[in-house]
């Protein structure tokens, strides 16, 4: 991979396979939650991580912090392979690196106030001590949007928004470069959503932050990203500056995942074409041959059961991963009209 001084991120190849079971009796099987990534996270962006449930988002995120650890495939950070790493040199590292979680309840723990909550992180990496830990988690209180009087209270005096609050701050201490962001609204009311999306946003361009913004969400992701990635079962399928992979997605599977959005115009809802997916994804213990998206994919033929498509450029900027589209022929129901199987190599 070509090393470029803009990415904050690499990922070359990166995999996770989780095995299960397979003790004397039965034979251990192999979940390939993350399965051959390779993208760059560009300094300043947001990149948006989408895809339906199970298909290896938060395994991805967990995998770049080294939180889950790879089965193969390298993780750079400002160029430098962050899986070579001692686990003491990543915990060095993880200062630069932070994650806010979906649920901040579970991420919270309930027995520290949270001057302490925020706090813990700067003492751990020696950040501040004494009184000015006080003053810097005071600080981080008032850029998150929490009144400084409530230092200390306990997580569970806080509403649902509040603790998100918290999980941002705590994740703000240490003075990131990057930070992974998993569901962070998911688990909120709408009418919170759009202020925590704001906060992100406001923390964004006042800390030169870099985002992996993951949600099953769509809306979410188009208010937020510069780029979206989309993955299905262990691999990125779509990649492409966010405006282009809405107005012009080239994967059946994204198309799949924009229809599902309900439109708020009843009279363009009632009107517009949808596409429904057959079926759950499937397991990711044994994914469907050649393309995974094969037993789902409205357009499948057989070479596609055979094939793994691979994520290449077709066109500006703009990468895909389906054997029936190519740079000459990047429209798949055209292709489809003029009877094209599997185009070029
Ligand atoms: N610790 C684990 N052990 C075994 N399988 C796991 C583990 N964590 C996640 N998985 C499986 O890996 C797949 C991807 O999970 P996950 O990354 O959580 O997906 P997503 O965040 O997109 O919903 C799922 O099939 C899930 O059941
Ligand atoms: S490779 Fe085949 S199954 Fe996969 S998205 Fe393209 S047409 Fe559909
Ligand atoms: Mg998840």
């Amino acid at each position: 991979m070509e090393k470029n001084g803009n990415n904050v991120i690499e990922l070359d190849d990166l995999r996770v396979h989780y095995r299960i079971g397979g003790g004397l009796f039965s034979e251990a099987k192999w979940v390939k939650a993350v399965d051959g990534v390779t993208l760059e996270i560009k300094k300043g962006e947001t990149l948006g991580l989408v895809g339906e449930s199970g298909c290896g988002k938060s395994t991805l995120g967990k995998a770049i912090l080294r939180l889950t650890e790879p089965t193969g495939g390298r993780v750079l950070y400002q160029g430098s392979d962050l899986s070579v790493l001692s686990q003491s040199a990543m915990r060095d590292q993880r200062r630069n690196l932070q994650m806010i979680f979906q649920d901040p309840y579970a991420s919270l723990n309930p027995r520290m106030n949270v001057g302490q909550i925020i706090g813990e992180p700067i003492r751990t990496y020696g950040l501040a001590n004494g009184k000015s830990v006080d003053e810097r988690v005071q600080e981080l209180m008032e850029t998150v949007g929490l009144n400084r009087r409530f230092v200390k209270r306990y997580p569970h005096e806080f509403s649902g928004g509040q603790r998100q609050r918290i999980g941002i701050a705590r994740a703000l201490a240490v003075d990131p470069e990057f930070i992974v962001a998993d569901e962070p609204i998911s688990a909120l009311d709408v009418s919170i959503q759009a202020q925590i999306m704001n906060l992100m946003e406001r923390l964004q361009a006042e800390k030169s932050l870099t985002y992996l913004f993951i949600s099953h969400d769509l809306r979410a992701v188009r208010h937020l990203s510069d780029r979206v990635a989309v993955m299905y079962l262990g691999k990125i399928v779509e990649l492409a500056p966010g405006k282009d992979v809405y107005a012009d997605p080239l994967m059946p599977y994204t198309r799949a995942l924009i229809s599902a959005v309900p439109v708020p115009d009843p009279e363009i809802e009632a009107t517009r074409e949808r596409i429904i997916l057959k079926g759950d994804v499937p397991s990711p213990i044994n994914p469907p041959a050649g393309c995974h998206f094969h037993t789902r994919c409205p357009y499948a033929i057989a070479e596609c059961s055979q094939r793994v498509p691979q994520l290449v450029e077709i066109k500006p900027n703009h990468r895909a991963a389906c054997i029936r589209i190519n740079a000459e022929n990047p429209n798949i129901d055209a292709n489809a009209a003029a009877g094209l199987g599997a185009v070029g190599d």
